[in-house]
């Protein structure tokens, strides 16, 4: 049972997400330690309804530090980024370098950053998306794992486009630490090899009109 380590910033839906495909068994993992660097983080909240190890580490001299210590503690296995709006210093990324995933509400490499929905939707792209990938030292910007596409409508605000974004993020993530189980990603330079096996595309409900890169 893979033993993950989350770090969310905010409402934690994404995280809920992994959690519940936890319990369903559609995954085999569990979520060991969820972290947040906002003590009111809904996030916490939803971890600690699951029984699941919580800390608040606040931004400070011995933040990461203390981050590194508790994730070791909790022997996670792999990290990940589910809306954690902190940088991690390079000596975490180091260390963790390719068991640190981070999802991300854009079709990266386009609109990094904090509102990843809101840039796409100011620039007037129409096809927008989320992206998964494994951290780096550069913001948004290690090796791509999955993404999927989205239509920007016409009559969309940043909440509209926000929320049908969310909602694949919802299936990205939990489905990007199936294939971290799975043992099915193969880390070559930037590119991320997703070796033969299961299709959730086969198995479970898709989104109509949402395109799914190879290997969901
Ligand atoms: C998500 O859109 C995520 O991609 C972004 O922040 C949002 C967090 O949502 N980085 P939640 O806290 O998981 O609900």
């Amino acid at each position: 049972m893979l033993k993950v380590g989350v770090l969310a910033s905010g409402g934690g839906t994404n995280l809920q997400s992994i959690i519940t495909a936890c319990h369903n068994k559609k995954i085999t993992a569990e979520v060991s330690l969820v972290l947040s660097d906002r003590k009111g983080a809904y996030a916490l909240q939803r971890a600690r309804t699951a029984g699941i190890p919580t800390h608040y580490v606040p931004p400070g001299p011995t933040a990461e530090q203390d981050m590194d210590q508790l994730l070791c503690d909790h022997d996670v296995e792999l990290v990940v980024g589910a809306g954690y709006m902190q940088m991690l210093p390079s000596w975490i990324v180091q260390k963790w370098y390719g068991n640190l995933i981070n999802i991300h509400p854009a079709l990266l490499p386009s609109f990094k950053g904090t509102d990843g929905q809101g840039d796409a939707l100011r620039y007037g792209v129409k096809i927008s998306g989320c992206t998964t990938h494994f951290m780096d030292e550069k913001m948004d910007h290690g090796p791509i794992i999955l993404q999927a596409a989205v239509k920007v409508m016409p009559s969309d605000d940043r909440e509209t486009l926000a929320h049908r974004i969310l909602e694949v993020e919802h299936q990205l993530l939990p489905r990007t630490i199936d294939l971290f189980a799975q043992q099915r990603l193969v880390l070559t330079g930037r590119t991320v090899t997703i070796l033969p096996g299961d299709s959730w595309r086969d198995t479970y409900e898709t989104i109509p009109g949402v395109l799914y890169s190879e290997g969901y």
